[in-house]
């Protein structure tokens, strides 16, 4: 049993961490404890009472000095309160003035997990061990009811909290803050772990330590971004990836999003993560539901490691939908890089064919293939195959391509309007522009106005008659630029303040339909790579385009930095040629490979312009993807030697989940004249099997678990610039 309720003090566990909360006398829900698991002692004895001076005291404490809200711990704390810190509800009850007070109703519990209309949420399996727990609070004096949500995942030690606002007070209320959950911690002084960047060079790690005041983490831009990712890690100032305590919290929603720290008087730690409140102002008709996105938190008792290997389990079982969860995915050429706008039916098919030799599954198709599109500055919204460009119509494509041996794939970017475009002729108003000044455009677009039904409509007509048109297996659904100045046309001014959040439910709708119609479709997310690379596309799309940085080496810390939060099974990564088109480097094919194999592996060139060598070994590379593919798709993610920590190499692991055998792949990013000896331990095997050893293809020897996980491996001395070398260990017998 997970929940147990005994007094109103609410102890929920999973298999390692315990976390309570519990309504007072006075009908306060606190927050009392969260951590690693114990028992279900009531925490609140841990509250200091006493007059820290100039703190409010609420009615119900009947000017008892020592009760104030302004530092007691709470699960959801409200503006209104006489609580100063960082607060998760902001609500206007129609007397112009934000102010509520939140006080328990009710509670329900039950097996099996919640679900969120029009979100993206986590779900339980049959015989899954998942519960829920619904706390209702009521307003003090409205029929506003805030209901609080707890998705308890035992066997991956994630509890997912979610929030929705039920209105009953006969009028219409307004809310311009709703956070998705808060914790607050009996101490302040842990680090914060978080994923930063900018297009091309995203989640890039910064550990900083918590400090006194307020720390926020902000996407404005009406996506998840590339700038900041919706997911952070608390953690103990001792913890490495193998021991110590960390929390994280990732957020289950694609639009913008805030998330705070607070260290307050006490030097106690608060957390909250929502939705982004900066133009936020929705609302609540009487009768009506404001729900806000789900988060999922996660404990980890013994260091980074098992805290991601909890997220990735929890990923994979109960979030991503797509049957091709399970299944091997196809190794694809995507033909963006190959040519650019430049294409038609002949060269897209001396590429099929190529790849079709090599081994490959797919080609895609990437930006270019319809109305009038042969650059950035036009055609979006006219998703019309361009026959002339082509040479043929897409099926006769589709079918050709199919003959090779290979399956097809298609870019879109639904989302977006060119000014030159039919659609834009056509409907002005379906564009995001204020009344009376022109529009803010990045790269060269305007953002299509998601919130409308005719929008929507449109979007789905055209998507399911481009999916109907010829066996198209595979989308990759892209979202190239940031929101701004946004106004919908087809929204009264009273409601503005909805729309980026109404945007990203048109978003999921349209994902939703595409999910009923088209089951067997596998969607690749996309925005300018990882602009939108976050829980709440993965419930859509099983896998996300990484970053549009293609260079070997600085994927190596953009994968890492993506890898604490989500599977590497989501991470899209492709071999791209040399000199780098985005940075100039050059590397070694092989290197290349080993860093695509990281991810969902393909390749992103014009494979019938490849020399002799280099086919040679992509054809090698797809035959080892797929022979070790289980262990790339469904096995245990270790992150070995870290590319901000170790200058010298990036290493990482995957092992079977029953640990008998495990994939490592070295990149060397510095070389030496007269080098030292370089070694790398592995993780995750058992300890007493004896296991084969293969280096590159060729078996060396035999060592036991033991010896690999506390010895280690020696590494080859790198022979040229980013070299890299990849063991596969296996049990023997
Ligand atoms: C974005 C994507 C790229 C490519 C281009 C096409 O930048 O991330 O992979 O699809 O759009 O315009």
């Amino acid at each position: 049993m997970g929940i147990i309720i005994k007094d109103k003090v609410f102890t929920i566990h999973t298999k390692n961490s315990t976390y309570q909360l519990k309504v007072d006398d006075k009908g306060v829900l606190l927050h009392t404890y969260y951590g690693r698991r114990t028992d279900e002692t009531d925490y609140s004895y841990m509250i200091m009472a006493a007059d820290v001076g100039f703190s409010g005291n609420i009615a119900a404490a009947d000017n008892d000095r020592t009760y104030s809200l302004d530092y007691f711990p709470q699960e959801y704390p409200v503006l209104g309160s006489g609580d100063y810190r960082v607060n998760c509800l902001e609500m206007e009850l129609g007397q112009g003035v934000k102010d509520c007070m939140l006080f328990y109703d009710s509670h329900k519990t039950y097996s099996g997990k919640y679900s969120l209309p029009g979100l993206p949420a986590l779900f339980a399996r049959e015989n899954d061990n998942v519960e829920t727990l619904e706390i209702v609070m009521k307003e003090d004096r409205e029929n506003v009811y805030v209901h609080l949500l707890y998705g308890v995942f035992f066997e991956e030690d994630i509890i997912t909290r979610a929030v929705f606002i039920e209105n009953k007070s006969g009028k219409e209320i307004r809310v311009s803050r709703v956070m998705s959950f808060c914790v607050d911690f009996a101490r302040g002084d842990y680090d914060l772990i978080h994923f930063h960047g900018r297009h091309a060079n995203e989640r890039n790690l910064e550990r900083v330590p918590l400090f006194h005041g307020i720390f926020e983490l902000r996407s404005t831009r009406g996506t998840s971004s590339h700038q900041h990712n919706p997911f952070v890690i608390l953690a103990d100032k001792n913890t490495n990836e193998e021991m110590g305590e960390c929390y994280g919290a990732a957020l289950v929603y694609s639009g913008g999003f805030h998330m705070q720290t607070e260290v307050d008087q006490l030097e106690h730690a608060r957390l909250v993560m929502g939705i982004d409140d900066s133009e936020l102002d929705w609302r609540i008709a009487d009768g009506d539901i404001f729900t806000a996105p789900e988060v999922m938190l996660g404990y980890s008792p013994n260091g980074l490691s098992c805290l991601s290997h909890n997220y990735h389990d929890a990923v994979f079982h109960h979030l991503i939908r797509s049957v091709w969860k399970d299944r091997q995915r196809p190794v694809l050429v995507n033909n963006w890089e190959a040519t650019y706008f430049d294409f038609n039916a002949e060269k897209l098919l001396a590429i099929a064919k190529q790849g079709a030799e090599l081994g490959l599954d797919m080609l895609v198709l990437d930006d270019g293939w319809f109305g009038k599109r042969d650059s950035d500055y036009s055609g979006l919204g006219d998703w019309y195959v361009n026959e002339k460009k082509l040479g043929c119509t897409l099926k006769e494509l589709v079918d050709k391509i199919n003959n090779m041996g290979l399956s097809f794939g298609i870019w879109v970017e639904p989302e977006m309007i060119s000014e030159d475009s039919d659609l834009y002729r056509a409907h002005p108003d379906w564009a995001f522009v204020v009344p009376n000044r022109e529009p803010i455009r990045g790269r060269a677009q305007l953002v299509l106005d998601m919130t409308r039904e005719d929008v929507v409509s449109y979007i789905e007509e055209r998507l399911f008659a481009l999916l109907d048109s010829a066996n198209i297996q595979y989308i990759k659904w892209d979202m190239n630029r940031s929101l701004a100045a946004v106004y919908s046309a087809g929204l009264g001014k009273e409601h503005q303040g909805e729309v980026r959040h109404r945007f990203v439910l048109g978003l999921y709708r349209i994902l939703e339909d595409l999910h009923t119609k088209y089951p067997e479709l596998l969607i690749e997310g996309c925005s300018g790579g990882g602009g939108r690379f976050d829980m709440g596309m993965l419930y859509y799309t099983p896998q996300i385009w990484c970053s549009d940085n293609t260079d070997a080496i600085e994927r190596l810390r953009i994968q890492y930095g993506t890898s604490f939060a989500y599977p590497m099974s989501s991470v899209s990564a492709h071999v791209s040629v040399c000199p780098n088109h985005q940075n100039g480097r050059v590397t070694p094919f092989k290197t290349r490979g080993i860093c695509a194999m990281q991810g969902t592996f393909g390749y992103e060139l014009d494979l019938s312009r490849m020399c002799d060598e280099d086919k040679m070994l992509a054809k090698e590379q797809v035959k080892t993807f797929k022979q070790h593919y289980r262990l790339f798709q469904f096995g245990d993610y270790y992150r070995i030697a870290s590319p901000f920590e170790n200058s010298d190499f990036t290493a990482w692991e995957y092992v079977a989940k029953d640990g008998r055998e495990a994939y490592v792949a070295v990149v060397f990013t510095d070389v030496h004249g007269n080098p030292l000896p370089k070694t790398v331990r592995l993780k995750g095997l058992v300890a007493d099997a004896v296991y084969k050893i293969c280096r590159d293809g060729h078996v060396l020897e035999s060592r036991t678990g033991a010896a690999l996980m506390n010895a280690g491996l020696l590494l080859p001395i790198p022979e040229t610039s980013y070299d890299s070398t990849a063991f596969y260990v296996s049990m023997e017998g």
